[in-house]
């Protein structure tokens, strides 16, 4: 059984931990960071699984994010265990904020990384959405949560800017995460 909670302060310093275990040094010197830099990520969205003993074993993180002035969600970073990974909990993770972000209103989301991974979840390369430099383009990947979402949204991605909790609090359903923990079974992955 796992236990999927909100990230809260007290649980940063161990996400933190994760994050630098699980990519390479120098982490936060990728461009994605300082889309990052100053802005309160949306925190209902920002999950974690610990296992039965209560260990950390995943974690994931979203920003919001303005593309060619409209808003976007940054996802990631979303780290694994290594002692935990291919078990499913990735996928658990991404399907259980996805389905967060859906049902609060949100309605494009946006990542670097590999599309032979996001692939499954229904992210695609985007065309004509520019990353801050150095960003390998065909990384640049997005998901649309109502259809069509990413039609003629293009241009430079931009730190989400001004006052962050208005902007936030524009955005549907984007209020505080007012249910807690939940119990999970653990993923089957043969299925
Ligand atoms: C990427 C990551 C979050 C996936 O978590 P996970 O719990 O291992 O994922 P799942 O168990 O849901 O899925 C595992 C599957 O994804 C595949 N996979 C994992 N990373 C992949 C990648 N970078 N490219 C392609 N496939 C990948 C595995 O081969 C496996 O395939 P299978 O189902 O055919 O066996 C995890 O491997 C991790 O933390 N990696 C290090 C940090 C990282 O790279 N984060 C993503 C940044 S782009």
């Amino acid at each position: 059984m796992y236990e999927l909670c909100p990230e809260t302060p007290a649980d940063t310093p161990e996400v933190e931990a994760l994050m630098d275990l699980c990519f390479a040094p120098g982490r936060t010197a990728l461009s994605s960071y300082r889309l990052r830099d100053g802005v309160a990520p949306v925190g209902p969205l920002c999950l974690m699984l610990r296992d039965e003993f209560g260990v950390l074993v995943g974690a994931i993180r979203f920003w919001p994010v303005r593309v060619g002035g409209q808003p976007a969600l940054l996802l990631g970073p979303i780290a694994v265990h290594p002692t935990a990974q291919g078990e499913g909990l990735g996928g658990l993770l991404m399907r259980e904020s996805l389905t967060r972000a859906t049902e609060m209103g949100w309605s494009r989301v946006m990542l670097v990384g590999d599309l032979p991974y996001y692939r499954r979840f229904g992210f695609w390369k985007l065309e004509g959405v520019e990353m801050p430099p150095p960003t390998n383009p065909d990384r640049v990947l997005g998901l649309e949560l109502v259809p069509d979402a990413w039609a003629q949204v293009t241009g430079p991605v931009e730190r989400e800017s001004g006052d962050i909790a208005a902007n936030l609090r524009e955005m549907p359903g984007n209020t505080q995460d007012t249910r807690g923990c939940t119990e999970i079974e653990p993923p089957d992955h043969s299925a």
